[in-house]
């Protein structure tokens, strides 16, 4: 829980106050939060460069048992992702002292040239980012999440900065939603269960959620959706989510890739490779916890999310490399690689979703190449559309959530390498050059000219190190990217 107070620091009891301190600016409007500073940057340790911090214990003049004072750098270099991840390290260190509660002081926005709900909105994003421990398969834990931050503001409190804030724990709420499904073992997200986990999550959110079993994927004809799951004991499911406000003009269409193990199938993933695949559903875990979230931020457009849940695994009944499917659209495809399977799935649920709810915009995000991770590291998603508007939509929400996007080619004469001799297409291109971008062109194929784009979050969805405001692991990434972009389109 976050709040939000104008509490006097010197009168009240604190067990740990964090302020961020500049290098080379006051940031801070009451008298006792630069009283503080002045302690702390008296001492030759701490000068407020970033990545510096010092805790001074009962300061005198005060009822603060820790004051924890956070650099952040230089006041030029100071913006919303600064802020982000000073709360972000201050709640780490509130967690790591065992504490129940945090009292962040929101630095005054004039002295940052910036608007007081910008300021919140980073500090609240970063406190409760950083507010999680994924625990759940250890019998002790020892780190527990705060129950309560507390932001200190310099002014009074407005209904909009309420807003903000209640926005911001709604959304981010959703972020560490995603990361505990991606965190998950595939033996416990196999997708009926973790059909099941979308469901109960949904309860109460408003949204319409309704799943398909193998049966009606069947009737309707998710032929390459079927190929990939058909190898799995586990049956596949279909889960649609419908946020439908009444008197929407717009819809938008979400799809996100939901392969609940990626072993690669016949074609077979090394060791190197295989060991982390349960992350493959981080597509679809950032769609259906977006949704969940935009059903109660409420924005105008109805908006749809969709999320193929397979599991990629070998069997006698496993589909083989040179295997033919027949996709939803009707498309043959040759299945050049089973290891290509993502793509797979997605055109099928992307095809669906053009037949059924004819969207005026859609997007899939997907865990869907090595090679957009070697191309843009693990930091980066690729963004792949033709149309320029929503392309800078999406960069434009990466760089106000800080999941950052940029922006690649879809060259037409690059479909070649998709070709089949047998087949309308192949799953798998001539080349392994450019395979991000020969992946994007394969779902192209079956988009027609719905203003679309494609995602790939394969190198920002886990994360080998932990950060300022997440712990190694799943990132959780797409959800606030989501949740930014829906007022946009
Ligand atoms: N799930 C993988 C992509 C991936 C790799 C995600 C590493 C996260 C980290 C995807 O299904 C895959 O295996 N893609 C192949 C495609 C190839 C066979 C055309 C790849 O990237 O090598
Ligand atoms: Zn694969
Ligand atoms: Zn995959």
């Amino acid at each position: 829980m976050i709040k939000l107070t104008t509490q006097s620091i010197e009168r009240s009891k604190v067990e740990l106050l964090a302020i961020p301190v500049c290098k080379d600016a006051d940031i801070h409007r009451q008298p006792t939060v630069k009283q503080l500073i002045a302690q702390a940057t008296g001492l030759s340790e701490f000068s407020g460069k970033d990545k510096q911090h010092i805790t001074l214990y009962d300061p005198k003049g005060t009822k603060i048992k820790r004051c924890l004072f956070i650099g952040v750098g230089d006041l030029e270099k100071l913006d919303a992702e600064s802020l982000r991840r000073f709360a972000g390290r201050a709640v780490q260190k509130a967690i790591k002292a065992k504490l129940k509660k945090i009292v962040l002081v929101v630095p005054d926005a004039t002295s940052i040239d910036t608007e007081t709900a910008d300021v919140i909105r980073a500090v609240a994003e970063g406190a409760s980012l950083s507010n999680h421990v994924f625990d759940t398969y250890k019998e002790e834990s020892t780190d527990t999440p705060l129950k309560e931050i507390a932001l200190v503001l310099p002014t009074k409190v407005t209904p909009k900065e309420r807003a903000v804030v209640r926005r911001a724990e709604t959304v981010t709420q959703g972020t560490l939603l995603a990361r505990e499904w991606v965190n998950t073992p595939a033996n416990d997200k196999v997708p009926a269960q973790f059909a099941r986990m979308i469901t109960a999550a949904a309860k109460d959110s408003g949204l319409r959620v309704s799943v398909m079993g193998e049966a009606q994927l069947k009737k309707k004809r998710f032929g390459a959706l079927l190929g990939v799951s058909v190898g799995s004991a586990n049956p596949p499911k279909l889960v649609e989510m419908v946020y439908a406000p009444p008197k929407s003009k717009k819809t938008v269409v979400l799809v996100g890739k939901g392969v609940t193990f990626d072993t690669g199938g016949y074609n077979l993933k090394p060791s190197s490779g295989i060991g982390t695949m349960k992350i493959d559903m981080g597509g679809a875990a950032a769609v259906a916890a977006a949704m969940i979230a935009i059903a109660r931020l409420k924005p105008k457009a109805r908006v749809v999310g969709l999320t193929p849940l397979v599991e990629n695994m070998v069997s006698g009944k496993a589909t083989r490399p040179g295997d033919i499917l027949t996709s939803f659209a009707g498309k043959t495809v040759e299945v050049g690689n089973t290891d290509a399977e993502g793509r797979l799935i997605l055109i099928d649920a992307m095809a669906y979703a053009i037949k059924k709810y004819k969207p005026d915009t859609m997007i899939d995000m997907a865990t869907l190449t090595g090679a957009c991770m070697v191309a843009l590291g693990d930091k980066l998603a690729g963004v792949f559309t033709k149309d320029d508007s929503l392309s800078e939509a999406i960069i434009a929400s990466g760089q106000a959530t800080h999941e950052r996007c940029w922006p690649m080619p879809l060259p037409d004469d690059y479909k070649e390498l998709l070709k089949s001799n047998v087949a309308d297409i192949s799953n798998m291109p001539s080349t392994r050059y450019g395979g991000a971008i020969t992946a994007a062109l394969f779902l192209s194929d079956f988009v027609y000219d719905t203003r679309w784009a494609h995602i790939d979050i394969a190198g920002t969805v886990y994360a080998k190190k932990g950060s300022d405001y997440c712990a190694s692991g799943a990132t959780g990434f797409g959800v606030r990217l989501l949740c930014d972009l829906i007022d946009r389109l």
